[in-house]
């Protein structure tokens, strides 16, 4: 059999522009609905990160207002995630939320989601 049949396909992503995110300034956080799904973006240790901001515990939102260092946390009973590995870092579900991978074009931020 050839080998070409053989090779795996690459797993399929999609990218959405978020416009002028890069000028998110450091410490913050933002809700967005991007690339087909609310999202939560934020700037922390020099870096942005986005993240799903549908909370794992109940389809409840996180708040972005919430962010302190690297965690942000569900307003309804205070599940805390970090935003950098989307890992759940307390309160009652263990469950981390996705993490979508970020690049920085000038001013905006490339944002990569499955298909
Ligand atoms: S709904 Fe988010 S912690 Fe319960």
């Amino acid at each position: 059999m050839p080998f070409s049949l053989l090779r795996s396909r690459p797993e399929a992503r999609r990218t959405a522009t978020l416009v002028g995110g890069a000028l998110l300034p450091e410490g913050e956080a933002r809700r967005v609905y991007l690339g087909g799904q609310l999202i939560l973006v934020a700037h922390v240790e020099g870096r942005f990160y986005a993240i799903s901001a549908l909370c794992t515990h109940w389809p409840e939102l996180i708040d972005p207002a919430s962010l302190h260092g690297c965690e942000v946390r569900c307003p309804v009973h205070w599940a805390t995630f970090d935003v950098r590995t989307g890992k759940a870092t307390g309160g009652p579900t263990r469950k981390g939320v996705a993490v979508f991978p970020v690049r920085v074009v000038g001013e905006d931020l490339l944002i990569e989601f499955p298909e």
